[in-house]
């Protein structure tokens, strides 16, 4: 069968549209709308994140010492997250390059991709909130920096002849004998938090 150019013209449309229509194994394409919810979730999620790690290791540190906090970082960071994860049908990573636990390790493209932006975001004031969005298939995955916003977290990511007592270096040095995370000042990027989401999950 020969067709007429305006046949070959229709089935190419039709078939640009099925491709847009039914893209990627019934994936949903997010709109402008659907990304602003899922920063939103991803904002509120790691705001409850951050904020539960940080009074835990806090008042370890008042009642207990830096040294001793080390200790129940050790124990708890990773199981902590990990309930929050399942609270919320997510999965909750904290990620870095200069890394304390190694399983906390920048990995895949996107987090390659991720953490690029974070950094020229953190070289720029006027972004005030510094955090991406990004997709591959199902999965949805919201990042956001983790800056070392308060004085308190230099007695165990500051530096090693100042801000870091001897005690807790020792405790710091026996737990994690490849440690990278020190040498830090106040306000510098630290790492990030990942949150895994599913595209096709109803928000609401
Ligand atoms: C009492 C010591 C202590 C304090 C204070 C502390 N951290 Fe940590 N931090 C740790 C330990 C220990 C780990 C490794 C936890 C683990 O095994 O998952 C860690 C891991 C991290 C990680 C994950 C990446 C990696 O290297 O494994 C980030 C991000 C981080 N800390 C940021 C902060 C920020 C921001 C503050 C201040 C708000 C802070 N920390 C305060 C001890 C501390």
């Amino acid at each position: 069968m020969i067709l007429s150019s305006d046949m070959t013209d229709r089935i190419l449309v039709m078939v640009s549209l099925l491709l847009t229509i039914g893209c990627s194994d019934g994936v949903k394409q997010l709109t402008q709308a659907d990304k602003q919810r899922f920063l939103a979730k991803g904002d509120e999620i790691s705001t409850i994140a951050q904020q539960t790690l940080l009074t835990q290791v806090l008042q370890v540190v008042q009642s207990q010492g830096a040294a001793r906090a080390v200790d129940y970082c050790h124990v708890n960071a990773i199981p902590l997250t990990d309930t929050l994860s399942e609270n919320y049908s997510v999965i909750i990573q904290r990620l870095s390059d200069k890394l304390r636990n190694p399983d906390n390790e920048i990995q895949t493209k996107l987090d390659k991709q991720a953490w690029n932006q974070i950094k020229a975001m953190m070289r720029d004031s006027a972004v005030t909130l510094k955090h991406v969005l990004l997709q591959e298939n199902k999965n949805i995955y919201y990042y956001k920096a983790i800056p070392l916003a308060i004085p308190a977290c230099l007695m165990c990511h500051g530096k090693k002849n100042s801000d870091i007592a001897m005690e807790t270096l020792k405790v710091i040095e026996e737990k994690y004998p490849h440690d990278l995370a020190t040498g830090y000042e106040q306000g510098q990027l630290r790492g990030m938090w990942k949150i895994q989401m599913n595209a096709n999950e109803s928000l609401y």
